[in-house]
């Protein structure tokens, strides 16, 4: 999956974000081994970071489809990480990272929140994306962070969403962005969270969960 960076058809996602970067050496500072989740890989660029940041300390939990995912994992532990753990989904119409998210979450009613700082990027879409800002919002530990990436992204403007989604989403649906919705419906307004600005591009939004 890694030799897909860089290459044609995959340069919109070959860039790592930098702000995933800059949020993980301010954990890194306090504590050595974080949990970390990543939703919607790509092909890794983001999810190499990561990786070479944590460098075979704590864990990093990645959420994609199914070949992604077990490609990276793969991957990286040729590389000679071994502290990722998959968890893939089927392309079934309505599959996706919410469902293992839910698991995970459950789970984490009975043993606590798990996560240091989770990274959502994946279909960028309400109807995906709402459940899994539910769902990371109880996954996150008090003091852990929740970035939301493409807050500006909507399908009108996607040359590879604009015309498969067309008969999918009304056109108000097409030229709204649903991670802007999203963080104004779910983050916004609640008091456990505090928005953080400082080396966060207007693009992106940074939540911080207070302790
Ligand atoms: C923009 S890319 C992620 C880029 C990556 N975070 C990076 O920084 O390089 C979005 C990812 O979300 C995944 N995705 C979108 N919808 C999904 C779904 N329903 N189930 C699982 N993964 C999905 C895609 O497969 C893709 O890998």
């Amino acid at each position: 999956m890694l030799e897909n960076i860089g290459t044609e058809g995959y340069m919109t996602i070959s860039k790592p974000v930098a702000e995933v970067a800059l949020v993980l050496d301010w954990i890194l500072a306090d504590n050595r081994s974080p949990v970390v989740a990543e939703i919607g890989t790509g092909v890794g660029a983001t999810t190499k970071t990561i990786v070479e940041k944590l460098d075979n300390r704590g864990r990093l939990l990645i959420f994609d489809y199914q070949d992604r995912v077990d490609g990276l994992t793969a991957d990286f532990r040729d590389l000679g990480y071994s502290n990722i753990e998959p968890f893939g989904n089927t392309r079934l119409r309505f599959d996706s990272y919410n469902w293992n998210l839910a698991k995970l979450a459950l789970k984490a009613r009975e043993t606590g929140p798990c996560l240091d700082f989770a990274f959502l990027d994946g279909a960028h879409t309400f109807t995906v994306d709402a459940p899994a800002t539910l769902v990371l919002k109880e996954l996150v530990k008090p003091g852990g962070y929740l970035l939301l990436d493409d807050l500006l992204w909507t399908m009108a403007t996607s040359p590879t969403m604009k015309n498969i989604a067309a008969d999918l989403y009304t056109s108000e649906q097409m030229e709204t962005p649903h991670i802007r919705m999203i963080c104004e419906l779910f983050m916004a307004n609640d008091p456990a969270f505090q928005r953080v600005t400082e080396g966060i591009s207007t693009s992106r939004a940074l939540y911080r969960k207070k302790a």
